[in-house]
């Protein structure tokens, strides 16, 4: 297994995404954990050193046990890695002096062997690169050579061969590396791994992890009926067994069947004690005559956190909430607390129940990202179906119901969605899809059906493709499926009389309508 020490870099996730995407086990340490003894007993078989915020020349910042250069192992420093590896190797770091480089840049190779660490490099000519520093390497360090560099960073790459320690001043994790997959796969095989390590390996360590972490004392979950609570729970089930016990806050804003199916999937087919908090009525009534979009959140995530806490209450002993956090959330919730960013809606979520009721988190899908998340549910024999079903918003159809709410609307809105969602399917479209989903408007328009007046509600398809949904495009539907859809909607579903289709990409618009 390979070690990623840890200096605290807003991307370190993402090497060991990269060596994932590899098949090559991993674990990212932070660097205060790594000393002499534990290296003996980890045992790597190579190490990459991640970048971080420090400086190298501050008394006192961070630096890997030395032990890490005489175990014998091939060595990567990436950014603050690489400068802490000059630096105790022998070489000099300097204070950036405005050659800091942020950004896009292009590194030349230099030298005219190459090293494995480079092959599939510099095919044509120059690389482009991430970089992000203020500090520089100023002298590299003892048995070192240049292998490649960039106009901030005449340093940019460098290796001793003899020793397989490498060093690069860019961040070959990210996407706007777009070589850096390459040079990642030559530092593995380098090291000599096969790349065997599969999913189900995964699984088998988040098991074990979860069991060391929570002992034999009770958790709970908060299972949504989504992709990411679902796999989540599962997994904590396997590990745990009947130690977890899952509530399904059930605020009456859900799809057609969803509560039922989702009862009854975990219930039936997993075995897994589910609690079916059925609240609708309480939050129906609490969101009677609110029409503005944030209190309606706020609302129904407060009335979430009181139900939630009233079910779990009743269980004795917990002394954990499980969380389906991804890295994303991670990456977002550190990078932007305690920033200056607008709230443009406030998402629903359980954060801030863990204080409130002093539990402490379990978090097993904290280091993953969505595609390996849904990798896992399908280890874990979620069906395919469920594993790849667009994302639900926490407050439901609530949000989908611009102005106030009545049941009336609610179920017009669940049988026009159900109608459209059954189209894209039809049409083999769900997959190209990112999220789809009917808005019932807050208006009536007059119509006519057979001899007779109308005077119904209109609605609005929404459907987009995106990759995270912090941007969105909508989706080219073709003509003749919006047509069809709309026939069917109005005469399928009774109070919708007229269909329109939003092509508003987000930014400007967003992907809910409230
Ligand atoms: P917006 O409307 O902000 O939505 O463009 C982006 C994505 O987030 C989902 N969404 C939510 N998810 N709780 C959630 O768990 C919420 O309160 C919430 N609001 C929006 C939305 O469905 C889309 O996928």
């Amino acid at each position: 297994r390979l070690l990623i020490i840890d200096f605290g870099s807003q991307v370190t996730q993402l090497i060991a995404r990269r060596l994932r995407e590899l098949s090559v086990y991993c674990e990212i340490h932070p660097f205060q954990n790594v000393t002499d003894a534990f290296l003996d007993e980890f045992a790597p078989k190579a190490v990459i050193l991640s970048g971080g915020p420090a400086s190298v020349i501050d008394d006192g910042s961070p630096r890997p046990p030395a032990k890490v250069f005489d175990l014998g192992v091939p060595v990567l420093g990436i950014c603050y890695g690489q400068q802490a590896m000059m630096d105790m190797l022998g070489g000099r770091v300097e204070r950036g002096d405005g050659t800091a480089e942020f950004g896009r840049a292009f590194v030349e190779r230099k030298g005219d062997k190459h090293p494995d660490l480079l092959t599939g490099w510099f095919l044509d000519g120059r690389e482009q690169v991430w970089m992000s520093h203020g500090d520089h390497v100023a002298e590299i360090a003892p048995g070192f050579e240049v292998l490649g560099t960039s106009p901030g960073a005449p340093f940019a790459i460098t290796g001793d061969r003899d020793r397989n320690f490498y060093a690069v001043q860019f961040h070959p994790e990210v996407h706007h590396t777009p070589n850096g997959p390459t040079l990642y796969r030559n530092f593995v095989e380098l090291a000599g791994f096969k790349g065997d390590w599969t999913m189900a390996a995964y699984k088998e360590e988040a098991i074990r992890l979860i069991r060391e972490q929570v002992g034999d004392s009770k958790v709970i979950c908060a299972l949504s009926g989504g992709v990411d609570s679902s796999v989540a729970a599962i997994l904590i089930h396997e590990a745990i067994g009947e130690q977890l016990t899952c509530v399904f806050v059930d605020h009456g804003l859900m799809r057609m069947n969803e509560a039922q199916e989702v009862v009854s999937m975990f219930r039936e087919h997993y075995n897994l004690p589910l609690i079916h908090a059925e609240e609708s009525d309480r939050f129906i009534g609490a969101l009677e005559g609110v029409s503005d979009p944030e209190v309606k959140r706020k609302t129904i995530g407060g009335l979430f956190i009181d139900v939630f806490q009233h079910y779990a209450d009743e269980i004795e002993g917990v002394k954990f909430l499980a969380q389906g956090t991804l890295y994303p959330d991670v990456i977002e919730s550190v990078s932007f607390s305690g920033g200056p960013s607008v709230t443009i809606k406030s998402h629903h979520n359980v954060g801030g129940l863990p204080e409130k009721m002093g539990l402490k988190l379990v978090e097993p899908l904290r280091e993953l990202f969505k595609d390996e998340v849904r990798a896992l549910g399908r280890e874990l024999g979620l069906p395919e179906s469920f594993i790849g079903r667009h994302p639900f918003p926490g407050p439901g159809l609530a949000i989908r119901c611009p102005g106030e709410i009545t049941r009336d609307k609610l179920e017009i809105l669940r049988k026009a969605d159900a109608v459209y969602i059954d189209q894209i399917r039809k049409h083999g479209l769900y997959d190209e899809i990112w999220q789809a989903f009917v808005a019932i408007l807050p208006v009536r328009t007059v119509g006519v059906m057979g001899d007779g007046r109308t005077y119904d509600f209109a609605c609005a398809l929404r459907a987009v493709t995106s990759v995270d949904g912090m941007t969105a495009d909508y989706y080219p539907f073709s003509h003749e499926f919006l047509g069809e859809t709309a026939t069917r909607i109005i005469n399928e579903v009774r109070g919708i009389n007229r269909v329109t289709y939003d092509i508003t990409s987000k930014p400007p618009g967003t992907i809910e309508w409230e």
